[in-house]
């Protein structure tokens, strides 16, 4: 039940001090991100640079997202951040902090003069978006929500793009690493703009899926700025359409 001292608690800000798991304290600076899910902040943690993770606790995400990262560090993983808090603002809201990024791969191209990324850059996006999914795959989870903007360079000089933003990610394997057995009627997961042909069907998602997004990121969003109607591309894979003209 919420307590009367929950009920008062506002969304952290810019300027507000929270006190992680490991008894340290996070200053959230600017904004970074305004996801559909929640906010991301510039933070400092010890004089280090740092990227804070908000959401409303009823949301629930972010400890999926705080799992998988803790995998992750133990997995060494080399497309994934490193964890180094998190923790509750009196009940209400989860944070966590991870390893501060450059600029999403859809914001550094609308920095672009025409906002297309080269041939070149393209594949080796490609190259290290695969990578990064193929370790996630390894753990048994499928994203579920893979677009430019889930995914970044780090900051400095390396060239690992980095995977992000688990919270709609699932287990696609049992306990023994059998491969679950599709539900049916899954209902919507996802982002319209980019979801695969299954994922409008509203089909279970696989691996596939997350392969399937790639390649219609590659070949049509720079092209296309509409929102798909979620029955037109249904129909579309029904006839078994390679060629999506999306309309506009
Ligand atoms: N570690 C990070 N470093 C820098 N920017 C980040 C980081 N994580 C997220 N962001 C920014 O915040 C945005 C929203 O974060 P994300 O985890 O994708 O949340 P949402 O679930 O709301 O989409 C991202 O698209 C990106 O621009
Ligand atoms: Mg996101």
């Amino acid at each position: 039940m919420m307590s009367a001292e929950d009920k008062d608690v506002r969304i952290p800000i810019e300027g507000d001090i929270l006190a992680t798991n490991t008894g340290e304290s996070i200053t959230l600076h600017q904004k970074l991100g305004n996801g559909a899910m929640g906010q991301v902040f510039l933070g400092k943690l010890n004089e280090r640079h740092v990227a804070v993770k908000t959401e409303k606790k009823a949301l629930g995400l972010i400890p999926l997202e705080v799992k998988l990262l803790l995998t992750a560090k133990r997995e060494k993983f080399t497309h994934f951040c490193t964890l180094y808090g998190y923790g509750k603002v009196s009940r209400a809201y989860n944070f966590m902090i991870m390893s501060l990024l450059n600029s999403d791969l859809y914001q550094l191209r609308m920095e672009l003069p025409n906002k297309i990324y080269s041939m070149n850059t393209t594949t080796k996006i490609a190259i290290q978006s695969l990578k990064a999914m193929e370790e996630l795959h390894s753990i048994g989870y499928i994203h579920r929500d893979i677009k430019s903007s889930n995914f970044a360079p780090g900051r400095g000089r390396s060239s690992t793009i980095f995977i992000f933003d688990f919270g709609l990610s699932r287990r696609f394997v049992d306990g023994s690493n059998m491969k679950l057995s599709p539900r049916k009627n899954v209902g919507w997961r996802g982002t319209v703009r980019y979801a695969s042909l299954n994922a409008h069907k509203q089909l279970d998602l696989a691996r596939r899926d997350n392969i399937e997004k790639i390649r219609i990121d590659d070949n049509c969003e720079l092209s296309y700025t509409g929102t798909v109607s979620v029955t037109s591309v249904a129909i579309m894979a029904e006839q078994g359409s390679n060629n999506i003209s999306i309309p506009e």
